[in-house]
């Protein structure tokens, strides 16, 4: 990201949610982003995604500047090149959890075998509830179906705004391990939001944002280092 401004609303109710951003998501790594509430931190990873369309500044995905992108060319990113993970799991409650994984590939017209099903949820530990609804599972399993879903069309990045937000402290360290194992051993990159400094500190690196700028970047820091830095910026 370079200089990136995301602006909302018009005249008196103009909001600038970020306020010229550049930063680096290294490949391979997990970047963290942290804030106080309102800073700007959903709006980086939206505009980051290209899910939504920045004001000024520059988003380079790879090779792909996607601020000068097509619609054609947005959409085929998101579909091919991008999975998100959300705080609320966002699964379709009618569909099983291997219908789920399907759905992302099925909507960009690509034919999805059973087996490539299979092989994604056992991926996140759950090959056996291929057959399962979302209502028959458990939070933490919910969120590893709706992680198996944004990896099974093998995106170059990973986002995740709060995904442990919604869960249990023991839920949510089954799925940290699995990120952290997916970065180590298949190197993914993730990028994720947390207002958690325990949960920060399980990244290779933590981004904070403040006002919608950058004002602290770190790297091995622990949840108490995290926190500490945290409680600077909420003064
Ligand atoms: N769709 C929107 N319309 C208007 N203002 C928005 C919108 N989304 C976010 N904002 C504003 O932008 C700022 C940053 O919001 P957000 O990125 O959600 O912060 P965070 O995720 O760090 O809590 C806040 O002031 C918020 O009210
Ligand atoms: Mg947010």
């Amino acid at each position: 990201m370079r200089g990136v401004v995301k602006e909302y609303g018009t005249r008196q109710a103009r909001v600038r949610a970020l306020d010229g951003v550049s930063t680096d998501f290294p490949a391979g790594s997990w970047t963290a982003v942290m804030g106080p509430s309102g800073s700007g931190k959903s709006t980086l990873l939206h505009c980051a995604a290209g899910l939504e369309v920045v004001t000024s500044g520059q988003v380079r995905i790879g090779e792909l500047d996607i601020t000068t992108s097509s619609d054609a060319e947005l959409t085929a990113l998101r579909r091919r090149q991008i999975g998100f993970v959300f705080q609320s799991f966002n699964l379709l409650g009618s569909l099983t959890a291997g219908q789920n994984v399907a759905l992302p590939l099925k909507l960009a017209g690509v034919r999805v075998s059973a087996r490539e099903v299979r092989d994604v949820l056992a991926g996140v530990g759950l090959a056996d509830r291929i057959r399962h609804r979302p209502r028959e599972l458990s939070g933490g399993q919910q969120q590893r179906v709706a992680i198996a879903r944004a990896m099974v069309t093998r995106p170059a990045v990973l986002f995740a705004d709060e995904p442990t937000g919604a869960l249990d402290s023991k839920s949510a360290r089954v799925v940290l391990d699995l990120l952290r194992d997916m970065v180590d051993s298949d190197g993914q990159t993730i990028v994720m939001v947390t207002h958690d400094p325990a949960v920060a500190a399980s990244a290779d690196q933590v981004v904070f944002l403040s006002d919608g700028r950058i004002v602290d970047r770190t790297a091995g820091l622990n949840a108490h280092g995290v926190a500490e830095r945290l409680a600077a910026l909420e003064d």
